[in-house]
């Protein structure tokens, strides 16, 4: 059984996301979607309102788990019966860091695996904090995350615009 874990800050979710998503499920027998809620990241939403914002963007897709867990990620697919990481590769910039996670998590288990996804060409500029600094500013992401996530950072903006 090939079970995937796809996890990320997701602060919060896009485009490019949901694309790396819809493209594991065919690949997998399982995913589950695992927020980080580490306290020492800064993250412009809690961990409650990013799994809810996940859950809402995909809730037609009652396979899909989304989970959110703290600690070392490794523990965590231990609990889970996971052996498959993925992880959505955009640019060479990303490959260090990456292949830092990669390494460091098989060496802490050698049975899982770190699967990298290429990202599609067309959301190959996408991060969730470029998408941030656009919408606090005011200006137009709703092509870059769902509706739902669009409207979430106008609502967490609203006050804050040409700050
Ligand atoms: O979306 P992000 O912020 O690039 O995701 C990073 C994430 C959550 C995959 C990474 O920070 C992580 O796995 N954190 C859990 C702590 C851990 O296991 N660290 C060891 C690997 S370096």
């Amino acid at each position: 059984m090939r079970i995937c874990v796809y996890p990320g800050s997701f602060d919060p979710i896009t485009n490019g996301h949901l694309d790396i998503i819809n493209r594991t499920v065919r690949i997998c027998d399982k995913l589950i979607i695992a927020v980080l809620s580490n306290v020492n990241k800064d993250c412009t939403f809690s961990i409650d309102e990013r799994v809810k914002q996940i859950r809402h963007v995909l809730k037609d897709r009652p396979e899909i788990e989304i989970d959110s867990f703290s600690g070392l990620l490794t523990e965590y697919m231990k609990k889970k019966g996971a052996n498959i990481i993925i992880r959505g590769l955009r640019a060479v910039s990303d490959f260090e860091y990456e292949l830092q996670m990669a390494l460091l998590n098989k060496n802490m288990n050698p049975d899982i695996e770190t699967l990298f996804m290429m990202t599609n060409i067309k959301y190959s500029f996408l991060s969730s904090s470029a998408i941030k600094e656009i919408a606090r500013h005011g200006g137009d992401v709703s092509d870059l995350v769902p509706d739902y996530i669009s409207k979430q950072l106008s609502k967490k903006f609203k006050n804050s615009v040409g700050v």
